[in-house]
C-alpha cells in the first residue's frame, strides 16, 4: 500500500500512557518516507494508571501534564514557543481487540486502484462499527482476485471481483474515554491511536522480520502485549494482563519487603534462570517495618530467582497458549522481546525454553537522535508511535472513511471525529 507521508519538517508527537511509566517524544519529519528526528523527550513514573487503565484521572492527568512540559522545553526552539497540540497515543492491549474478516467487491474488469481497495475496507469496517467499540486499525493483510490467492498488491491489476483479508483491531470505548479526557484535560488532542505492541513491533523490527514472519512480545509492567507480523502487516494482535508488576509485587509479598525494595532488588539481582553460583551469593532484603537496617533479611540469590521465574514463565505460557488457541502459534521462527520487563536477566533463554524460537531482544532502530536514556526496549512503544503516525496512515479508519466519502478532507475527518467521539 501507499504510505501517505507528512510533509518534511511536519512536528509530530507521541504520548506512551504505560502502568510504569509516561513517556512523551516529540519529533520533526526529516523526509517524506516518514524518517523522523527526535527534538525532545520526556518520562516520569506514572500514576494513576494501573494495568493499563486509568484508576485516578488527576494523578494520571498531573503526570500527563508534566512529562508533556519536559518534552516541549527540550524541543523548545524547533516549536518557536506554540505548545503541542496533537499528539498519538498508545491503546494497552488489554482494552484492544483483533478481528479478523475478509470483504469483496466488484471490480467489473477494470485496473484496480487505490480507491477500490479503499473501498473494500471501508466495507469492511462497516460490518464491526459498534457503540460498544472505537476501530483503531484497518489492516489490509492479503487480496484474491477472481478467487486467486497470493497477490501482494492489486493495484493496476485487472479481474471482475476483489477480495481483501483485512485485520482490524478495536478498543473497548469506556476505558478509551478515560483515556481521552485525562489527555484532553492537559489541553491536548488525540490525533489518532495505535495499539502498544503493534507500535513496539514497527520500532524494533527489521523489514525482513515482519516480511517472514515474527511475534513481537511487548512486556511492559502491567500488561504482556502480543503483535504477529508477516508479509510487512501486523495481523494479529493479544496479550496477557500480567507483567513486571506482578513480578515485582510477588517479591514485596513473598520476601515480606517494601514494593520500592522489591523493585531495587529485582532489577539489581534478578534473573529468569537459576545459574550455578547463585546459591552462595547473598541479598540484603531490608523487611518491612523495620527500623534498624541491620535487620535486613539475607537470603540466596537463589530464592529470589525462585519467586520470579514461575511467574515468568506463567506470563509466557500464555502468551503461548494465546498464539495457540487463535491459530497464530506456526508464523514465523522468530520472537522479539521488548518493553521495560524484557530486561531481565536470561529471560532471552527462558523465552526460548518456552516458546521454542529464535529470541532476540528489540529496542526502537527507527528514530534519528532519539537520546541514550529513551533508546532501550522500555521505550519501543514510544517509539512506535511516531513510526506509525508517519507511517501508517492508510490503515487509519478515519483516513479511510474520508478517502471514500464526500466533502473536503477535512470535513470528513472532523465528521469522522465527532461521529465517534
Ligand atoms: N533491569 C530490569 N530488569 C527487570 N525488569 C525491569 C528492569 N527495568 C525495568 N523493569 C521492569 O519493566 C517494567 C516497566 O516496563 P515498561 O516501561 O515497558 O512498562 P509500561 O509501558 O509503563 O507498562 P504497560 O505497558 O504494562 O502499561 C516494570 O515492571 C519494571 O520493573
Ligand atoms: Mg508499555
Amino acid at each position: 500500500m501507499n504510505h501517505k507521508a507528512k510533509p518534511k519538517g511536519s512536528l509530530v508527537a507521541a504520548l506512551d500512557i504505560g502502568s510504569h511509566k509516561i513517556a512523551c517524544f516529540i519529533g520533526r519529519t526529516v523526509d517524506e518516507s516518514g524518517g523522523v528526528e527526535i527534538l525532545g523527550v520526556g518520562y516520569q513514573a506514572s500514576k494513576g494508571i494501573k494495568g493499563g487503565t486509568v484508576v485516578d484521572l488527576s494523578a494520571a492527568e498531573a503526570t500527563i501534564r508534566q512529562t508533556v512540559n519536559t518534552a516541549e522545553n527540550m524541543a523548545l526552539d524547533a516549536m518557536k514557543g506554540y505548545p503541542l497540540r496533537d499528539v498519538v497515543i498508545n491503546i494497552p492491549g488489554v482494552h484492544a481487540k483483533s478481528h479478523l474478516l475478509s470483504a469483496d467487491i466488484q471490480i467489473h474488469g477494470h485496473e484496480i486502484t487505490d480507491n477500490d481497495v479503499r473501498r473494500a475496507l471501508s466495507k469492511a469496517q462497516d460490518q464491526v462499527l459498534s457503540p460498544d467499540y472505537e476501530l483503531i486499525h484497518t489492516i489490509p493483510v492479503d487480496f484474491k482476485i477472481d478467487g486467486h490467492e497470493g497477490i501482494r498488491d492489486p493495484r493496476g491489476m485487472v479481474g471482475k471481483s476483489l477480495e481483501v483479508g483485512i485485520h482490524m483491531v478495536t478498543a473497548d470505548l469506556g476505558p478509551l474515554e478515560n483515556f481521552a479526557e485525562g489527555i484532553e484535560r492537559s489541553h491536548l488532542d488525540v490525533d489518532s491511536l495505535c495499539v502498544s505492541s503493534y507500535a513496539a513491533g514497527l520500532s524494533v523490527l527489521a523489514e525482513d522480520e515482519m516480511d517472514l514472519g515474527c511475534t513481537v512480545i511487548d512486556m511492559g509492567a502491567g500488561v504482556t502485549s502480543i503483535a504477529v507480523f508477516q508479509g510487512g502487516h501486523m495481523i494479529y494482535s493479544d496479550h496477557v494482563p500480567i507483567g513486571g508488576w506482578h513480578v515485582t509485587n510477588d517479591i514485596a509479598k513473598i520476601m515480606t519487603c517494601s514494593t520500592a525494595d522489591a523493585e531495587r532488588i529485582k532489577t539489581l539481582y534478578g534473573s529468569a534462570i537459576v545459574s550455578g553460583n547463585d546459591d552462595n551469593e547473598l541479598i540484603d532484603i531490608p523487611q518491612i517495618g523495620a527500623v534498624d537496617k541491620h535487620n535486613a533479611n539475607n537470603v540466596p540469590r537463589s530464592q529470589l530467582i525462585a519467586v520470579i521465574q514461575p511467574r515468568l514463565e506463567e506470563i509466557l505460557d500464555m502468551v503461548r497458549a494465546r498464539l495457540e488457541e487463535n491459530g497464530f502459534f506456526g508464523i514465523g521462527r522468530r520472537v522479539v522481546l521488548t518493553g521495560g520487563a524484557s530486561q531481565m536477566q536470561n529471560i532471552m533463554e527462558l523465552t526460548e525454553h518456552v516458546l521454542d524460537k529464535r529470541v532476540s531482544q528489540g529496542r526502537p532502530i527507527r528514530l534519528y537522535s532519539l537520546p541514550d536514556a529513551v533508546s532501550g526496549p522500555a521505550f519501543a512503544t514510544t517509539a512506535g508511535l511516531l513510526v506509525y503516525l508517519t507511517q501508517r496512515q492508510d490503515e487509519m479508519p478515519a483516513e479511510i472513511m474520508a478517502s471514500v466519502t464526500p466533502g473536503t478532507l477535512w470535513e470528513r475527518v472532523k465528521y469522522w471525529w465527532k461521529e465517534n467521539w
